[in-house]
Formats: C-alpha cells, structure tokens, sequence
C-alpha cells in the first residue's frame, strides 16, 4: 500500500487527511467513527467562550438567583462555567484513550486571559496540538463603515485570500473537502462522494457540462449569489 504518513505540526500523522472542527468531533463515539473512517487526525468542535458566557448568564437569569439570591449568582455562574469547560476536557482525555490518531482541540476565547487559560488546561488534558479560532472584530473606533467593510468583508480582499493560497500550493498536492462550492471549484480534479462511493470526477467544467450530482449541487447553491 501507498504510504501517505506525513507531518504536520510535528504530529505524526498516518495520511494528510484532518477532520475540521464540526459535530463529527464533538463526541468521543464520533472521534472513534473519525478514525475508523481512516482519518488521519481531528480536530474536536470548538470550545466557545462567548457561548459558555451566554449560557452561565441565562441559567442564572432563568433561575431568578439575581433578583432572590445574589450572593448565590456568582458561585452558580462559576459552576456553570467550570461544568462546561470540563466537559471540553473529559472529551479530550477520553478521546485520547479511545483513538491513537492526533487530537487537536479547538478554542474560541474573547477576553485575553481565557486563551492562555483554555489554551494550558487542553494541554493538560492531552491535546496533541490547539487550533486558536482567532479571528479580528472590526473594531477600530478611528474608521468609518466603509474602511471597516474593506478591511474585513470585502470579496476582493477574499479574492486576494484564495489568489494567496493558490500561490501557497503551487507544486504541491493539496486535498480541499468542502461542502463550499467556491472552494470546491479551485480544484483541478473534483471528486463526487456518494453513499461512500465516488460517483463523479473530473474538473469543474468537466462536471458542469456532465450536469450530474455536481452539477445540480452545484446550480443550488450559486443560485443565491446571482
Ligand atoms: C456543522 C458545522 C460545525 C462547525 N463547527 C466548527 C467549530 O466549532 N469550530 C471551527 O473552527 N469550525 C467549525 N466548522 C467549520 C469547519 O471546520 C469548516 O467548515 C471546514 O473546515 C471548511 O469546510 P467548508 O469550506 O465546507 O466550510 C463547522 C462547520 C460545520 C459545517
């Protein structure tokens, strides 16, 4: 057989593939399919500060502990908060024990002693490596509206993103899974996955013209930007 072990991160890793961070990794049965599946390594669903905030704030709103008890709110809001964080942390230990391939743990965090916190704890827990979801508010009080918008949500600085990127790839062979069809059209050879199975293949082009599964999944989604 090929061998397709790589590195990555300094992890060893038994082929290139890496299952991003979504709902298939957010349990320990899910990490276990992952690598079953032949995964090379994954990366488990995000922690989010934010929500864990949102969540600790609307139990104690919903509890009435603000209004009756307030001396209680804090220790609450504190147990709600931990209670979350180690469910993250059980996750990570037990998946570890579970599967042999890599496990990198996600987090999101919005106040600048979280990060190094969540960041020190899913190491301790065991995490082979930590994704940052970082990304910038626009935030900047001295720009108006339409610098913000250039900065941050303008599809010609997106544009530029992926010319980049191409740049980045050239002479290398890249594997995109995407259910994005504009990052899936990138690819010099697309591949269809049906039921398991490869149902279709060949450029974008190539596929449009066969106007087959791609085709048609295609079409559904740029209807929206036209
Ligand atoms: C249901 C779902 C949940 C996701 N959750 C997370 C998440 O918790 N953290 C994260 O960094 N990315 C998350 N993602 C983003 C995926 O990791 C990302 O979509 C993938 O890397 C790129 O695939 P795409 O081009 O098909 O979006 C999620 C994606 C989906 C579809």
């Amino acid at each position: 057989m090929v061998d397709l072990s790589t590195t990555y991160m300094g992890l060893r890793l038994n082929n290139p593939l890496i299952v991003s961070s979504c709902g298939l990794t957010q349990t320990v049965e899910g990490v276990r399919r992952c690598a079953e599946a032949g995964a090379g390594a994954v990366i488990l669903k995000s922690i989010f500060e934010e929500q864990i905030e949102i969540d600790a704030d609307s139990f104690s709103a919903g509890t009435g502990t603000q209004a009756w008890h307030p001396e209680a709110e804090e220790y609450i809001g504190r147990f709600g908060r931990e209670e979350r964080i180690e469910l993250y942390l059980r996750l990570i230990r037990e998946a570890k024990k579970e599967v042999s391939i890599p496990i990198i743990a996600s987090v999101h965090c919005v106040t600048a002693g979280k990060w190094t916190e969540f960041a020190s704890r899913v190491e301790e827990a065991g995490a082979d490596g930590l994704e940052l979801n970082a990304f910038v508010l626009p935030s900047d009080p001295r720009l108006d509206a339409k610098a913000s918008d250039k900065i941050y949500f303008d599809a010609k600085s997106e544009y530029e993103f992926f010319k980049g990127f191409r740049r980045l790839l050239e002479g290398r062979a890249a594997i995109l899974i995407s259910h994005r069809f504009s990052t899936v059209r990138m690819a010099d050879r697309i591949f269809v996955f049906e039921d398991g199975r490869i149902t279709e293949s060949g450029a974008h082009d190539q596929l449009i013209r066969l106007n087959g599964k791609y085709a048609h999944l295609f079409e559904k989604q740029a209807q929206h930007y036209r």
